[in-house]
């Protein structure tokens, strides 16, 4: 008989909300390099956190699709729970969307659309946080 390991939706969740977490204070500390004049490492640090933020991202893809389909049900089978995850990837993908497009006009230029973008960015970042963290179930 085959065996299958099951992985714990809601374990998962938590996970992912210490990891946003986790990226959120990388972000902050490319802040403060920026606030003691040191671009270069705003801009290391940011690389790193787009790599990490994606390569999780391309990890959730590839659980939820391929390895183990159904595994977000009980968030989907709660009209809640779904309004609130709903309400998370109104800020989650255009924060997903941007955040190459900050690396490459941080490298590139314009450096003002840098800036206008970085303040988007901000915000649907602290949206994604905030409503991950307190909206989204995990026990
Ligand atoms: C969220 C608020 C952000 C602010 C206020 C901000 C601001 C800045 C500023 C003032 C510079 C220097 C630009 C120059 O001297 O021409 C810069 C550079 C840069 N930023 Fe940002 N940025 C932010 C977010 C990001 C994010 C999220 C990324 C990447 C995903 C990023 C990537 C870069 C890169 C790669 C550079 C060039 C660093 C270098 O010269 O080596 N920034 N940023």
């Amino acid at each position: 008989m085959e065996r299958r390991t099951l992985l714990y939706g809601p374990a998962v969740v938590a996970v992912l909300k210490v990891a946003v977490t986790a990226v959120t204070f990388l972000l902050g500390a490319s802040m403060v390099a920026l606030w003691l004049g040191k671009p270069r490492w705003h801009g290391r640090i940011n690389a790193v956190c787009l790599a990490l933020t994606y390569a999780t991202l391309g990890g959730l893809e590839v659980l939820m699709r391929i390895i183990q389909p159904g595994i977000f049900d009980f968030i989907v089978s709660d009209p809640v729970a779904l309004g609130r995850l709903r309400l998370h990837l109104a800020f989650a993908v255009p924060a997903a969307v941007l955040f190459p497009v900050l690396l490459v006009t941080g490298y590139r230029g314009p450096r003002r659309w840098h800036l206008v973008l970085a303040c988007v960015f901000g915000v649907v970042w602290m949206g994604t946080w905030l409503t991950g963290i307190l909206g989204l179930p995990h026990d």
